[in-house]
């Protein structure tokens, strides 16, 4: 039976890609420049497509992916109720508070916080007792605290240029995210033998 394999649309997926073919699931197709989004390699019984970050979970936990290739920002995110069978080391960035530097001085006020990342932002305040108004964006996070829309973002940082451009400094890291091997879970039950064997074939190819 066909394996379907959903990647992450990008960098981090053609990264993610080049691993699963070196570790013998090639369909070499797939990095081709075409706007054809799903590629098929019949003697593998392989299928690769390629989905919007974000979307990913959502074939997972649906069953239309098999496996599928996701940051752990979205797991954190989104919750989606798939297996996450293996951390692929790759994609490391963090999830941080950034802002101009003195902005937590008055804890009595409301802390504006403007995220991509709501319910993340939305934990990491609860837990320390912060009243917090967030406001939901769809992008660009860094202008928020520069035009006066927030007074901190909670966003990915990972080499830190998009902040040091734009005079915002790390103000706390949430937490350490990297890409993640995650699995349907009837997937899983049926096929265990065979996504076991594409998970351990995966570990060891670097990158
Ligand atoms: C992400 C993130 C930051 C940037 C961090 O944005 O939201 O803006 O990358 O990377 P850096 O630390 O290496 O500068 P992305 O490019 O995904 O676009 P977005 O603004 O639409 O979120």
């Amino acid at each position: 039976m066909t394996l379907s394999i959903a990647l992450p649309k990008g960098r981090l997926g053609e990264k993610v890609y080049e691993r699963f073919a070196r570790a013998g699931y090639p369909c070499p197709e797939v990095l081709s420049e075409s706007r054809k989004l799903i590629f098929e390699n019949p003697d593998l019984s392989v299928r690769y497509f390629w989905a919007k970050p974000s979307d990913v979970p959502i074939y997972v936990e649906r069953g239309a992916a098999d496996i599928g290739v996701a940051g752990k920002d979205i797991l954190l995110e989104y919750e989606p109720d798939v297996y996450e069978l293996a951390d692929l080391d790759t994609g490391k960035c963090r999830m941080c508070v950034a802002g101009p530097a003195g902005v937590y001085q008055d804890d009595k006020k409301t802390l504006r916080v403007a995220t991509k990342f709501s319910c993340i932002a939305r934990m990491h305040y609860a837990k320390k007792g912060r009243d917090i108004d967030i406001i939901h964006l769809n992008g660009s996070i860094e202008i928020a605290p520069i035009i006066g829309l927030s007074d901190v973002i909670v966003d990915i940082v990972e080499t830190g240029s998009t902040l040091r451009e734009n005079h915002l400094e790390i103000l706390e890291t949430i937490v350490p995210l990297s890409a993640r091997l995650i699995a349907n879970r009837a997937s899983y039950f049926f096929r265990k033998e065979q996504v076991d064997q594409l998970v351990t074939k995966l570990a060891g190819k670097e990158g």
